[in-house]
């Protein structure tokens, strides 16, 4: 194989249609945009925000405050609908749903626990009588939601407060009874709005651990909305946004060494989104000063993206200075900055000789 054929067949690959966005998942957000207009003036709340999140997943969303977290659980929980994009969770498309599909989204597909204590559950009934509530309303026999509602608590650690009122339980205790009522009608999602926000941090460790057992125990999608980045100790998956749009994840694994001990590694990933935009994070753009125009070069393996301006001289040096084909490290593509698909080593960026001949000015990168 030619190295031509090798771009060649890179850039079919990148051409080629695989399926809708999404797919598969359980949960699709697709390039959501939610505007608000508050006298005269426009908030964009949502700015073209992707997310999937798949079944049996349990995933936290952070960020700074403001920048769209409660809007995107309003709108999944099917309380508020985008002014654009594409919203579905299981077979519910939440752009296109009667009044009477949104109360039956609400009633069977998912659970929401928010902030307010208060907006959980009912202070003159017992953790019982909250948890068998909804189950009431549904049509269920009492002997069935008695019997699930001690179910429910016990999972989440709170058996013992079953004949207590909310005045007498602390807060992290009412959260976790706020979990099970949420539960009661077994949805297959659990949304939580800042679930911990009015917790000290102990407390909040045992919210958080509870939404984690009823991921593992129940196998509910769980997603916990947070501005407590310290979250992200609690779950695989953290997905922070910024100014509307999904920015960075952090993910949990489990790294097993050859001599068996096991530890956990958190690895931070930038977000491509839907239109091939990812966010640099700040460090970065201070760092190297990127800012305006930058260069991009497709490698084999990467991409990279390069200051638009000439880098600073290198002193000559024997040995390690140039990468295989002559360009010194740290030189920006010099054209299209477009190369083939060769193997290449990917810590230094290369060009070939041969590939970029036919370039002009104007497929410069802008
Ligand atoms: N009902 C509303 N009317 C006008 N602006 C709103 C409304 N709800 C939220 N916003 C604005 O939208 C942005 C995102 O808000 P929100 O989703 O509540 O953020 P977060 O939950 O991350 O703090 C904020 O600038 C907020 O002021
Ligand atoms: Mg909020």
């Amino acid at each position: 194989m030619t190295v031509t054929e090798s771009l060649g067949a890179l850039e079919e690959r990148a051409r080629r249609q695989t399926g809708t966005f999404g797919d598969g998942a359980l949960i699709v957000c697709d390039s959501l945009v939610r505007i608000y207009q508050s006298e005269g003036v426009e908030v964009q709340a949502l700015q073209g925000l992707d997310l999937l999140v798949q079944s049996g997943e349990l995933v936290a969303i952070v960020g700074a405050s403001g920048s769209g977290k409660s809007t995107l659980l309003a709108v999944l929980s099917g309380l508020d609908v985008p002014t654009a994009g594409r919203v579905r969770v299981g077979p519910w498309d939440l752009m296109s749903m009667t009044a009477k599909q949104r109360v039956d989204y609400r009633r069977s597909m998912v659970g929401f626990v928010w902030q307010q204590t208060a907006r959980n559950i009912v202070p003159y009934l017992t953790s019982t009588e909250n948890v068998a509530f909804p189950m009431a309303l549904a049509g269920m026999k009492r002997r069935a939601r008695e019997k699930r509602a001690a179910d429910l608590l016990d999972v989440l650690g709170v058996g013992y407060c079953a004949d207590r009122r909310p005045a007498q339980m602390s807060g992290g205790e009412q959260q976790r009874v706020a979990i099970a009522v949420a539960l009661a009608n077994s949805p297959e999602v659990l949304f939580a709005d800042e679930p911990t926000g009015e917790l000290d941090t102990a407390t909040s460790h045992d919210v958080l651990e509870g939404l984690r057992t009823v991921n593992r125990e129940l196998g509910t999608t769980v997603v916990v909305v947070t501005h407590d980045a310290g979250v992200s100790e609690h779950v695989q998956r953290t997905v922070a946004i910024r100014d509307g749009r999904t920015s960075s994840e952090v993910l949990r694994r489990t790294h097993t060494a050859e001599d068996g001990t096991q530890s956990v590694v958190a690895e931070e990933y930038a977000v491509l989104d839907r239109a091939g935009r990812v966010q640099l994070p700040r460090e970065y753009r201070q760092t190297l000063d990127l800012v305006g125009r930058v260069r991009l070069a497709l490698e084999s393996s990467h991409v990279s993206v390069w200051p638009d301006r000439p880098m600073p001289q290198r002193p000559p040096s024997g040995h390690g200075e140039h990468g295989p084909h002559g360009r010194a490290h740290g030189e920006p593509p010099t054209r299209t900055g477009r190369h083939a698909a060769v193997p290449a080593p990917t810590t230094a960026p290369t060009t070939t000789p041969g590939t970029t001949s036919s370039t002009t000015d104007e497929e410069a990168p802008r």
